[in-house]
């Protein structure tokens, strides 16, 4: 596995200028451009799928103050594992230590699956002045993480990090029955990858999901040991809960009693 230069905007990646455009089920996303991307006008590109599942710009950017928060200062390298059109890759990039300049990570790697997406996210991220700031993979995140652990000498080199200096973002897709219409979802029916799986596949390494908001806080406090705080944190726009972001703390040999205690307050 590799990593990718840039690719091409395909004839699945569109910039809307006008409703008329518009698919009629994709209208309601479209009103709501300048809060997912205020600068949708300098030519964000989406694809139809993304709207449903792009992080909004100013969930990003907080989700990332609080990413820092969670963090030890020795993590240097953050993955997103489900990059889509770069909600999340973009604010990652853009962060800086206290000082406002010195990144705050020194690698980004972003993720994704789809070619056309992966062609959104760079062009998005070449227009907050980021794209050659962040590592671009065009393939599966759950297949990256195998190799790094089991033979990192069939990544490229710029992909082989280390795993006790990195951290790791997951965005996933949060199909299946119920997310919409359940009062709590219930996250072992999350398609195409529940909870279990991505916190088997993420466990050995700090790392944040972002969540469908009405998950069930039951079966996330089943991934840390007894005794141990985390924090889960809701992120609202214009006074409704988009998401919530459950932080975890790589998994560790140690007993609860000798953890240090993982909230961010
Ligand atoms: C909810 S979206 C991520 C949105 C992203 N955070 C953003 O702000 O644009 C999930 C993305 O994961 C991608 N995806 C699904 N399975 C994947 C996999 N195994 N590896 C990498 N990407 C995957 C999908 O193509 C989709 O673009």
């Amino acid at each position: 596995m590799k990593s990718v230069k840039k690719l091409p905007l395909t004839d699945k990646c569109y910039h809307w200028t006008h409703l008329g455009e518009v698919p009629w089920d994709l209208q309601k996303y479209w009103q709501q451009r300048y809060t997912i991307f205020p600068y949708y006008d300098d030519g964000i590109y989406m694809t139809e799928d993304a709207w449903y599942g792009v992080t909004p710009e100013p969930v990003a950017i907080n989700l990332v103050y609080d990413l820092v928060g969670f963090i030890n200062p020795d993590k240097r390298t953050v993955i997103d594992m489900f990059a889509g059109v770069g909600g999340n890759a973009i604010s990652l990039a853009m962060a800086t230590e206290e000082d406002g300049y010195t990144p705050r990570f020194d690698k980004v790697i972003a993720i994704e699956l789809d070619a056309s997406t992966l062609a959104c996210a760079q062009n998005n991220a070449n227009i907050y002045g980021v794209a050659d700031k962040i590592t671009w993979v065009l393939g599966d995140s759950f297949k990256f993480v195998e190799l790094l652990t089991k033979s990192p000498n069939q990544l490229g080199e710029d992909l082989r990090v280390d795993i006790a200096t990195t951290a790791i973002f997951a965005s996933p897709p949060w199909g299946g029955p119920g997310y919409r219409t359940d009062e709590i979802f219930d996250l072992s029916t999350m398609e195409p990858y529940n909870l279990a799986a991505l916190h088997e596949t993420y466990k050995i390494m700090d790392h944040a999901l972002y969540l469908p908001r009405t998950s069930d806080l039951r079966q996330i406090a089943k991934l840390v040991p007894d005794g141990v705080k985390i924090d889960v944190v809701q992120y609202c726009v214009e006074g409704a809960s988009k998401a919530m972001v459950a932080y975890i703390p790589a998994a560790t040999e140690k007993p609860a009693s000798e953890m240090p205690d993982h909230s961010m307050s």
